[in-house]
């Protein structure tokens, strides 16, 4: 069933506009809503996530650790710390030339003289080598230091450094540095160093706030010392993960999260991600430009999901990988602590299995980016090959596929249908100078993809006997300049529109789509923007969590000629009540006058709106929003829908 059908325009007027000439210019549709029609319930998996280890996502978004490179993966060698330029090789991908932090060699600066500090590799406590500086003597310091840390002035930050050296080279000093003044600093002294690495606790308490704090760790007396390690986090961090963020996610409430990747994942070995933090080996990112520090694996995922009391969709890597290393990782997620990698995940700190029930085999394997890309007869064999050793370890996995519109998912499925249980589609747009335009080719993108896989339904004879829906698990604009690391583009109030009537016809496929995942959570692409001292939402966001919070579970028939409005609507699962949703893509009020049937409804609206002063608004951490939701309450009978230009409006009514 579809839920849009053209019916002649009727003109009503409206109470609530703002101005008798607002009025007068609003522009008039009518819609009819039957609550006794209703289509496939919406799944709650619609508002689901995705993060990737890309960028600012993980780390530096949404994991508390603050310093960069804590694992010395590049040299400390003295040479000043240098921030690439983004040349991503794709033209389309808009982030060309425009500079962004990014590490191309050690975040690290030596302290004294450059000769005292030497990377070595025997013995080395993480990686490939760790720095051993050699003090000077005669009371002068050496040692490494870390600038452009954020810090906020009456916080405190907790860490841990690893320490090794001459007993005759303590004490070690490490300070956090908000100033230039001599008291602009809080020290913790360490007094006793030996032969073996040991883990010391820091603490401390910034009194100044400052995107340039420092970090120091030197020595003044004799000898030489080893640091295998360092970590420092806002004492406020939830098990690793920045509260700031976190407040955000849990605002989203995304009951699902795709993790951990994308592209990433093709590349990824999940083993470096289990056992001592700490010792856990910092590498290049695979698929992108970054460092992978390895701090956050399948356990901290596990916490995050625990914490924002999301669901976990893990990914596992097809394309360098193979099926033995993904049947190991079902095994260490899902195995008993009798199993070979259940003991080690019990070693490791979970004895309980985690029961992750959704798997993505693979990612975009059809693209001749991805690590490991093959061709589609290839694939289906490695696919089918995969799914069997992960079932051969959990038969109640719900693996889903690589799949992409056209020959690939029609092969896809055709051949591995009895190896899935979802199949996957991933789709991104870049901005259009026409706001309409801009807004419906989300729509229409995914409205071609469900009826790609209508046709399936048609035509292939395997799918008489099942129902293999599609997980959208990446879905988002992609365009403009990267302000916040890797792919870290800005959303504007026209991609809030965008993404309020993508929602939308994810609901008017709902027979379709059991699953979408937002592409990305935290900065890369992401719903949610951090500086490194503040989380704010972007427009998007704001929409995603609204409709999540707000809008119904059963779609529920629309009819009217309501373009270029966007208009959806759903009742509630226990009936008790109906809402109503406008996408208004136009600088023009609207007045839609509502006829509802097949419900009584109660006489209160509750209204929530998302408006911006252009469609260019947009939100910034750490800033006033110049985006928000507001939420208003009417009185009286539901009549006529005042629509603000360029806004989300959501209606909420109780059923009576
Ligand atoms: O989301 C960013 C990237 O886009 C993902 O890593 C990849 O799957 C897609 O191409």
């Amino acid at each position: 069933m579809r839920f849009l059908m053209a019916v002649p325009l009727t003109v009503v007027l409206i109470s609530g506009a703002s101005s008798p000439a607002d009025c007068a210019e609003a522009r008039q549709a009518a819609a009819t809503i039957d609550a006794s029609k209703t289509g496939a319930p919406i799944s709650k998996n619609i508002y689901g996530q995705f993060i990737e280890h890309l960028g600012r996502c993980i780390y530096g978004g949404t994991w508390a650790e603050m310093i960069e490179d804590r694992k010395f993966y590049y040299p400390v060698t003295g040479e000043a710390p240098a921030w690439g330029m983004y040349e991503p090789g794709m033209p389309s991908w808009e982030g060309e030339g425009h500079p962004y932090e990014l590490l191309e060699r050690s975040p690290w600066m030596i302290v004294g003289d450059n000769r005292a500090v030497a990377m070595v590799k025997k013995g080395a406590f993480v990686g490939e080598h760790s720095p051993e500086v050699t003090l000077p003597g005669e009371n002068r310091s050496a040692g490494i230091m870390q600038e452009r840390l954020g810090l906020d002035a009456e916080r405190e930050y907790t860490g841990r450094l690893v320490l090794a050296g001459d007993p005759s080279a303590a004490p070690i000093r490490v300070s956090l540095v908000w100033g230039g003044g001599a008291g602009d600093r809080d020290t913790v002294v360490i007094d006793t160093l030996n032969e073996a690495f040991a883990k010391h606790q820091l603490r401390f308490c910034s009194s100044g706030t400052t995107d340039n704090g420092r970090i120091e760790i030197v020595g003044r007396g004799a000898g030489r010392f080893r640091i295998g390690t360092v970590s420092l986090m806002p004492a406020d961090n939830v098990n690793g993960w920045r509260a700031d963020t976190l407040a955000l996610l849990k605002q989203l409430d995304s009951p699902v999260y795709r993790w951990p990747g994308g592209n990433f994942v093709s590349g990824y070995d999940w083993q470096d991600g289990v056992g001592d933090r700490d010792r856990r080996p910092p590498r290049k990112n695979p698929a992108w430009k970054g460092i992978e520090h390895n701090d956050v694996g399948i356990h901290e995922f596990m916490d995050l999901c625990r914490e924002i009391g999301a669901e976990p969709y893990i990914a596992v890597n097809t394309g360098l990988g193979g099926a033995e290393a993904a049947a190991q990782q079902v095994e260490y997620v899902n195995g008993s602590d009798s199993s070979a990698m259940g003991r080690l995940r019990a070693k490791n700190g979970h004895s309980r299995p985690f029961g992750v029930k959704l798997w993505a085999v693979g990612n975009e394997m059809y693209g001749d980016w991805q690590l490991g890309h093959m061709p589609l007869e290839d694939y289906v064999k490695k696919h089918i090959q995969v799914v069997e050793a992960m079932r051969a370890v959990d038969s109640s996995i719900q693996p889903v596929a690589v799949g992409a519109a056209g020959d690939w998912s029609r092969t896809m499925l055709s051949h591995g249908a009895s190896h899935m249980s979802l199949i996957s589609e991933h789709i991104y747009w870049q901005d259009k100078d026409d706001l309409v335009e801009h807004v419906t080719q989300i729509s229409d993108g995914i409205r071609r993809i469900a009826e790609a896989h209508r046709l399936y339904r048609k035509e292939l004879p395997v799918l008489q006997n099942q129902d293999i829906r599609v997980a959208l698990d990446e879905w988002n604009y992609w365009y403009g300049p990267f302000e916040f690391g890797e792919l870290g583009v800005r959303y504007f109030m026209q991609d809030a529109l965008g993404i309020a009537a993508g929602l939308h016809e994810l609901f008017r496929n709902s027979d379709i789509y059991a699953m979408a995942n937002y592409a990305q959570t935290v900065n890369v692409i992401g719903a949610i923007k951090t500086t490194k001292t503040r989380a704010e939402m972007e427009t998007t966001g704001l929409v995603l969590a609204l409709y999540r919070r707000r809008f119904g579970e059963i779609p529920i028939s629309i009819e009217g000629d309501l373009a270029p409005l966007d208009v959806s609507a759903a009742r509630a699962e226990n009936g008790s009540r109906v809402t109503v949703a406008v996408v208004n893509p136009t600088e023009k009020r609207w007045a839609v006058s509502l006829t509802v049937k097949g419900a009584e409804l109660a006489e209160t609206t509750r209204q929530w709106v998302i408006a911006g002063p252009s469609r260019w608004a947009f939100n910034s951490p750490g800033r006033e929003r110049s985006v928000d939701v507001r939420q208003t309450s009417r009185y009286g009978p539901i009549g006529s829908l005042d629509i603000e230009p360029l806004s989300v409006s959501l209606f909420s009514m109780d059923v009576r």
